[in-house]
């Protein structure tokens, strides 16, 4: 991460004012600009230039030779946004030169005098299309991939910047974290540029068009094709946007690279090139001065600690023009980061010219290193780490696509709570806030570029002509210095399920884009999602350093047989699809079943329910191309060679409501994920927490326990048997006894086997299973061993009839900077404060005090009341509500949640 004084914190936590210890004589800074933009959609009338970027004449799907799609988009605006990605051309005859003149002019949006006083006045980051409303399955437009919302279309953003006048003289640069998406920015009228990859960062130049000491304006208009996604996108300007002012001479952006070498416990290299950009008309001889000091385990540069290491070097840089220098620095006895102790250090760099400091930058960094061994997996600091990950998408639930640090901050720390180490930034380059927690929460991290290359999956996605073909080199670039000195990284993977595989060691991309990398970051292996079989002997994998396995557990032996030099993992496991609560009957007995199945004998194997399109969560159903957990875990267990897995998904997403993402579905969300879209863990979590946490006691019963309707009815005529209700238990024990009203009903072991390996046969071998059970109300109890010693309990009760709502948040008290958030959980309980399980009850939220709710979820895949409603059924026993503070307020917050015929709940939220 490299940042300079951070003025303004992200949202509140831990970032606050983290880097600026250092504020020194130069007057560097980056600030936050979040706050008091307006917002528009769509364009004015009238307008002349043609502002549409050009994409790809038609939809080129299922094309195989990268040469067939050359369609490159350089007229139009195009010729106005490419030069701000001159940088990451390597080739300087390949960069663009921005023509003369002014683009657009006739926009009354981008005049500097426009009243935009009638546009909405909000912070940023947004996702204007989390807003809704949900589009129902039956009109037009609604699409399941992309969860029903309104992503697409035109939007304007505009803001004042007060500049001052002793501002002259400075660059002052404007720093996208990410706008969704084809980016273009005037400033005071001014065509500036842009950029057209929604997950990019970005920086442009506003030097030449800023005035000092006076009111400026930015105009930035976004255009989000529609059909441009398999997944939510989301809309809008939705990560942090940063305003950096320094000297002419400075250090450029991202214009660090710290590399660890040479590690021993007395002592490390640390190799840093700094990169300085001269932008004054004058010749310059600089002196870069580089001073390490170590941070705490917060995050935070611990001042009372003396600096580790230091380095002068000097550099001349001619006018117009950028040079760099590297220098070696020894840290004695260094503090290693590992996923066990991530600790990290800072590197400040000091320019000065002349005696006097021009500009100072911090890099944060970690001292670690990594081997990838073929045959034993991934090592860190000579420690062996099976990647035990997830993948996720970007959007935060409710809260849509808009970075919130504190949002994400909760989805890693559940995560980490499950024994997840490993990040997946499915498929797309993650916030930078991401990041800055992998280093300090030590997780690792797979860096992801693009989910297409020449083929598109989509009409108007990224690939092929569209936006592959000419901006590949410029995002892959500014990806990998955006973020290589982020100790979490492992490796770099240059594309998901990519059509090009099939061509093998003939794809002419692969090869490309893996020299893109090794040229940015020889330290890290490149790699590829890869789902295809023939990637695995087509020779693919040999324009690869690490091969990725999309679902493909059977085949990790086999693969190391062909190919025992090549390091290898999953990047995509699992894809089991559930709703949290749900469970369906009869359960398949054996083995584990498809989406729309039937059992091996032909009977219904109890996946779902069509009717209302839920899966079961009994965690034994996944689509035809995927697996189950414990048959990947089976995979992962008889190999020693195979790094680990990246499961399909941690969190529900919106989008991809597989099975249910068809035209007249109603779904919204995903079905994929560990937890779901509102943060409730689905009963697949304990499973995977029993097999990655085997040191931590744990046991989980499902499913619940209150089947009133699968009773033994002796009144009945004719009188009613009890059903037959199999209970399966998630343990990190060895063994388990379960009793039903305190009889035993079988102590029973893990079996670790499954016959001939293959994908449907055999018994779940990672979960211990009572098949028969007769349902009978009361309480279940689980008593697991390990070693054939008490390990773990695990209770479930009956609950009577709904009668009170409670309210928990899970933080009760939140900072007033208008970004932290609580996560309220409203649960709706019986008498003796038994959640009911299948309650479905709806709830109106009111709030009082300084806050407000910002949105509302309960996990249901097919609810589509939009999530700004304080009014939310309870999904199965539970809601949340998201509530933040307003900013600059003080007080305490009080939340009400009343329903029907319910007791009502209430809590309060403090500010600080
Ligand atoms: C994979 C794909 C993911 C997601 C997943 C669902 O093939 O890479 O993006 O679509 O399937 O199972």
């Amino acid at each position: 991460m490299n940042i300079r004084k951070r003025i303004l914190a992200l949202s509140g936590i831990t970032a606050v004012l983290l880097f600026s210890q250092w504020a020194q004589a130069a007057d560097s800074a980056r600030i936050s600009i979040d706050d008091d933009w307006r917002f528009v959609k769509n364009d004015p009338a009238g307008i002349t230039d043609n502002l549409t970027y050009p994409r790809a004449p038609r939809f080129r799907r299922g094309r195989t030779a990268d040469s067939t799609n050359t369609f490159s988009p350089t007229s139009g605006i195009a010729q106005y946004i490419l030069p701000t990605g001159n940088d990451f051309i390597a080739d300087p005859a390949r960069r663009y030169s921005k023509p003369e003149g002014n683009y657009g002019a006739d926009i009354p949006y981008v005049n500097p005098s426009f009243d935009d006083r009638e546009w909405r006045k909000l912070d940023l980051p947004h996702d204007f299309a989390i807003e809704g409303p949900f589009i129902p399955p039956d009109e037009a437009g609604s699409d399941g991939a992309t969860g029903r919302l309104p992503y697409f279309g035109v939007a304007w953003y505009r803001k004042h910047l007060s500049i001052p006048a002793a501002d002259a003289g400075k660059q002052i640069y404007l720093d996208m974290d990410g706008a969704m998406s084809y980016a273009t920015v005037w400033c005071n009228g001014q065509i500036v540029g842009g950029w057209p990859y929604g997950y990019a960062s970005w920086r442009v130049d506003l030097t030449p068009m800023i005035k000092p000491g006076a009111d400026n304006v930015l105009a930035i208009r976004l255009d989000n094709p529609a059909n441009s996604s398999r997944w939510y996108p989301g809309g809008g300007i939705y990560r942090n946007v940063w305003l950096t002012k320094v000297a002419p001479i400075h250090v450029k952006q991202w214009g660090t690279y710290v590399t660890t070498p040479e590690i021993s416990a007395s002592s490390a290299t640390v190799a840093i090139k700094t990169d300085c950009e001269n932008d004054s008309k004058k010749d310059a001889s600089i002196v870069i001065n580089t001073v390490v000091y170590p941070m705490d385990g917060s995050g935070r540069t611990d001042k009372s600690k003396h600096p580790v290491a230091k380095s002068d070097a000097s550099i001349s840089i001619k006018a117009g023009e950028s040079a760099s220098t590297p220098q070696t620095l020894q840290v004695a006895n260094p503090k290693l980061w590992s996923p066990d102790t991530p600790v990290l250090y800072v590197a400040v760099t000091t320019l000065t010219q002349e005696g006097k400091v021009v500009d100072t930058y911090e890099t944060r960094f970690g001292i670690r290193s990594i081997k990838y061994d073929p045959s034993a997996g991934l090592f860190v600091n000579g420690k062996h780490f099976k990647l035990n990950g997830v993948c996720d998408h970007h959007d935060l639930g409710a809260l849509g696509t808009a970075i919130n640090f504190r949002a994400l901050q909760r989805q890693l720390e559940m995560l980490h709570d499950m024994g997840c180490n490993a990040l997946r930034t499915s498929h797309n380059p993650p916030a930078p806030e991401l990041l800055d927690f992998a280093d300090q929460m030590g997780f690792l991290v797979l860096d992801e570029a693009f989910d297409t290359w020449g083929q598109n999956k989509r009409p108007n996605d990224y690939g092929g002509g569209n936006l592959f073909n000419v901006w590949h080199e410029q995002d892959l670039r500014a990806l990998i210095r955006r973020d290589r000195n982020h100790p979490a990284i492992v490796m770099w993977s240059i594309g998901n399920e990519i059509g090009e595989q099939n061509q093998g060691s003939n794809s002419v991309i692969a090869k490309e884009l893996a020299g893109i990398v090794h040229s940015e970051d020889p330290t890290r292996p490149v790699t590829a999602a890869c789902n295809d079989f023939n990637a695995m002997n087509n020779g693919f994998s040999t324009l690869l350093d690490a091969m990725g396995f999309n679902y493909k557990p059977d085949n990790y032996i086999r693969f190391h047989q062909l190919y025992p030099n090549e390091f290898f993992f999953a990047t995509e496991t699992a894809s089991t699809i559930s709703s949290r609560g749900e469970y369906f009957f009869p359960v398949t007995s054996s083995g584990f079943g498809t989406v729309n199945g039937r059992g091996r004998n032909g009977q219904p194997n109890g996946s779902q329910d069509d009717s209302i399109h839920q899966m079961s969560s009994y965690d034994l159903y996944y689509p035809g191309w995927a697996t189950s957990p414990d048959h990947e875990f089976f995979g992962q267990d008889h190999s020693q060679a195979v790094a680990g897995e990246f499961v399909w998904t941690g969190f529900d997403y919106i989008g991809e409501p597989t099975p249910w993402g068809g035209r007249n579905d109603p779904s919204r969300s995903s079905y994929f994920g560990i937890i779901d879209l509102a943060g409730f863990p689905k009963d697949r979590f304990y499973l995977y927490q029993a097999h990655w946490r085997p040191d931590f006691p744990m046991a989980h019963i499902l499913p619940h326990w209150t089947w009133p309707e699968r009773a033994a009815d002796p009144k009945a005529d004719p009188p009613r048997a009890a059903l037959v209700t199999p209970v399966h238990v998630y343990t990190s024990g060895d063994e388990a006894e379960l009793f039903l009203n305190g009889k035993s009903l079988g102590r029973k072991k893990k079996i670790f086997d499954i016959p001939n390996n293959s994908r449907l046969n055999g018994e779940p071998a990672y979960r211990i299973r009572w098949d028969d059970v007769p349902y009978e109300p009361g309480e279940l109890k689980v008593v697991a061993y390990k070693n054939g010693k008490k390990w773990a309990t695990d209770t479930v009760k009956t609950a009577g009839e709904p009668k009170r709502l409670v309210l928990q948040p899970d933080r009760a008290t939140i900072t007033d900077d208008g970004h932290d958030i609580s996560f309220i959980t409203l649960r709706l309980v019986d008498r003796a404060g038994t959640t009911v399980p299948r309650s479905h009850n709806l709830v109106h939220f009111t709030i009082s005090g300084p806050g407000q709710i910002v949105a509302t979820d309960n996990g249901d895949a097919t609810d589509l009341s939009i999530f700004s409603s304080p009014d939310r059924k309870v999904f199965n026993g539970l809601a949340m509500v998201i509530v933040k503070a307003k900013r600059g307020q003080s007080g305490t917050i009080i939340l009400k949640a009343e329903s029907d015929g319910m007791e009502t709940a209430q809590t309060k939220i403090k500010l600080k």
